[in-house]
């Protein structure tokens, strides 16, 4: 796939997972043709890799040139002047749109801010003179300086585009809410239009160019759409990764950066974060002195330093968001009800608790006040009811918290996290281990893993033994150099979706590549079934990836049925159930 927009994520194979929501938003996009989605905010707090999802749907959507025409927008949070924003967001709808039109990436790279007879005269390069006719009428507004009909214009160019030329058109607006906000009526920047957004109250409702918004500052996107735009939006939360895509990710960006991990301590990891994608990427691309990520120790150190240094990406990504919210709230008590939330995570507190607990001097209309917006800033949550309340449940942002402002308020030990740290390591280990014993293992609960990093790093030292526990290898094979073995990618968007365990490609077309699949939960054994699919996957990759050379390869800890044993035979397909297959061995 062509990667025509750059995603911030980097390379293109760092995005991991997201498969369902990729899932429900690429039918969502195909939908759009036949008039059917409904306008849509993705919910999520910041780093929950939102942008990564909305980048990557931009991308998928303007390879697949399938009808849908992709505009992604980001709303930045800085303030800005109304008609430098307005003269921005159209310069990006257009060069957007002609490089869709005319298949060229080149135009999706940085332009000429502000420079709107270039991007005229682009369009006429481009044979889109029609696109000439939004930009005069842009450039007509910005002379006469009538910025009221300048938002209508931008904001209505991509729906108009959509109607005039018999087209569809999905409108991504990262960051929805600094819309409101950080957009102002003077130069000065001193003025912030309020209400900038329910412009949109019609444009949301449309059928061809419907819009897809995002927002870290849940509460307050919420408390908008609600209120400028009601009924507009359907509400879709980004949650954390499931365990299986985060463990990809850990080690997709484990062996990315170089950066060693056991599969102890990637179940710590991922098990801790929760899975998060922005925490397992920090803590993976830590700059921690002395990192060392295969020891419970090394990790915690990590962990430490993240969540208590100014160093740390963690910390200081957090500190940014509290500190631009907290404006508004800052002072001792703000921090201190947080502080108190927090440490009763695992209960609601209603205001009045709250007033007795913290012995707070202030009446409960004011406690309202400011718990409305924290709740708002998405820094502590609604309880059940109107006078109910609770810290936001996720235990890492709670460290960092803790660490910055309990310091400031009441004497504070860094050493606790520390322990704090070990305490959630130790069950998670007691959980890991009780997992392997249920399977009967010593090690194996990502096998899959396990077996890529025999392949890409010991399988030619160890050759001979892998031969020996391996069956149906044909004559004459040998473990070789692969310069590429991943899972092969399964992520929607890619070549028709097939998810493969194992794809090793060997260095030298000469040698054989393998492509795999791994059982290692599965208490059943490998069935003819199973292995009259894998069969069909193998040969579908292979045909794809152009191989010439290759074996198919089945690891089922469980062993296989007799039928699968024999229609393996049969075909040479590769099979094993040998746990040395998961060791680096000698
Ligand atoms: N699907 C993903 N695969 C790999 N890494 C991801 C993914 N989603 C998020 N990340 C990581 O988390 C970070 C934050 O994601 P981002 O999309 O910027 O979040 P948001 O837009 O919600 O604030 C990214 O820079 C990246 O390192
Ligand atoms: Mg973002």
């Amino acid at each position: 796939m062509d990667y025509a927009l750059k995603e911030r994520i980097g390379k293109p194979e760092l995005f991991t997972g997201r498969k369902e929501e990729l899932t429900y938003y690429l039918d969502w996009i195909n939908d759009i043709k036949d008039e059917k989605s409904q306008s849509t905010a993705m919910l999520a707090r910041r780093k929950m890799g939102k942008t990564a999802i909305m980048e990557r749907l931009f991308n998928i959507t303007f390879y697949k040139n399938d009808g849908v025409i992709p505009f992604y927008y980001e709303v930045r949070e800085n303030k800005i002047w109304l008609v430098d924003f307005c003269i921005d967001f159209c310069l990006t709808f257009v060069y957007q749109y002609i490089a869709f039109k005319s298949r060229k990436h080149e135009y999706l790279g940085p332009f000429e801010k502000g420079n709107l007879t270039r991007a005229k005269q682009t369009a006429v390069k481009e044979g889109l003179e029609y696109v000439v006719e939004l930009i005069n009428g842009v450039e007509d507004a910005v002379q006469n300086e009538r910025d009221g009909i300048l938002w209508e214009i931008v904001r209505e160019a991509p729906k108009i585009m959509a109607f005039r030329q018999d087209e569809f058109i999905v409108q991504m607006i990262d960051e929805f809410q600094f819309i409101n906000g950080m957009v102002c009526l003077d130069k000065n920047l001193e003025k912030p239009v309020k209400n900038l957004a329910g412009g949109y109250l019609s444009t949301a409702e449309s059928k061809i160019a419907p819009l897809l918004v995002s927002g870290s500052w849940v509460g307050w996107l919420m408390k908008e759409l609600n209120s400028l735009l009601p009924a507009r939006f359907r509400y879709k939360f980004l949650r954390n990764m499931p365990e299986d895509e985060a463990v990809e990710m850990l080690y997709k960006y484990s062996r990315f950066f170089n950066v060693p991990v056991t599969e102890e301590t990637a179940y710590l990891l991922t098990g801790l974060a929760e899975g998060s994608p922005f925490y397992i990427s920090a803590v993976m691309r830590s700059n921690c002195p002395g990192k060392d990520l295969t020891t419970t120790g090394g990790l915690i150190r990590t962990l430490e330093f993240e969540t208590l240094d100014d160093e740390g990406t963690i910390k200081s990504s957090w500190l940014e968001y509290v500190s631009s919210a907290f404006p508004q709230i800052n002072d001792r008590n703000a921090k201190n009800i947080v502080l108190h939330l927090s440490k009763h995570r695992d209960r609601e507190l209603t205001r009045q608790e709250l007033i007795e607990e913290l012995n707070l001097d202030m009446t409960d209309g004011e406690l309202e006040k400011k718990l409305k917006a924290l709740v708002k800033a998405d820094i502590i949550n609604q309880g059940g009811s109107n006078f109910r309340y609770r810290g936001v449940n996720d235990n890492i942002f709670d460290k960092v918290f803790r660490g910055v402002y309990e310091e400031e308020i009441r004497e504070f030990d860094a050493k606790v996290i520390k322990k704090e740290y070990s305490e959630e390591f130790e069950k998670l280990k007691k959980k890991y281990y009780s997992l392997l014993g249920k399977l009967n293992y010593q090690k194996g609960y990502f096998a899959e893993y396990l077996l890529l990093d025999q392949l890409r790093l010991h399988a030619r030292r160890n050759n001979e033994l892998l031969k020996s526990i391996t069956r149906y290898l044909p004559e004459g094979f040998d473990f070789c150099n692969y310069s590429r073995v991943w899972k092969y990618d399964s992520s929607p968007g890619y070549a028709g979706r097939i998810s493969i365990d194992i794809f090793a490609r060997a260095r030298s077309a000469g040698d054989y590549s393998i492509i795999g699949e791994v059982k290692s939960r599965d208490v059943r054994k490998f069935s003819k079934e199973e292995a009259a699919e894998f069969e069909k996957k193998y040969t579908q990759v292979k045909k794809l990836e152009d191989i010439e050379y290759a074996v198919g390869f089945v690891f089922s800890r469980s062993g296989f049925t007799k039928e699968a044993e024999e229609y393996c035979r049969e075909k040479g397909i590769a099979c094993s159930e040998d746990e040395r297959w998961l060791g680096p061995g000698k």
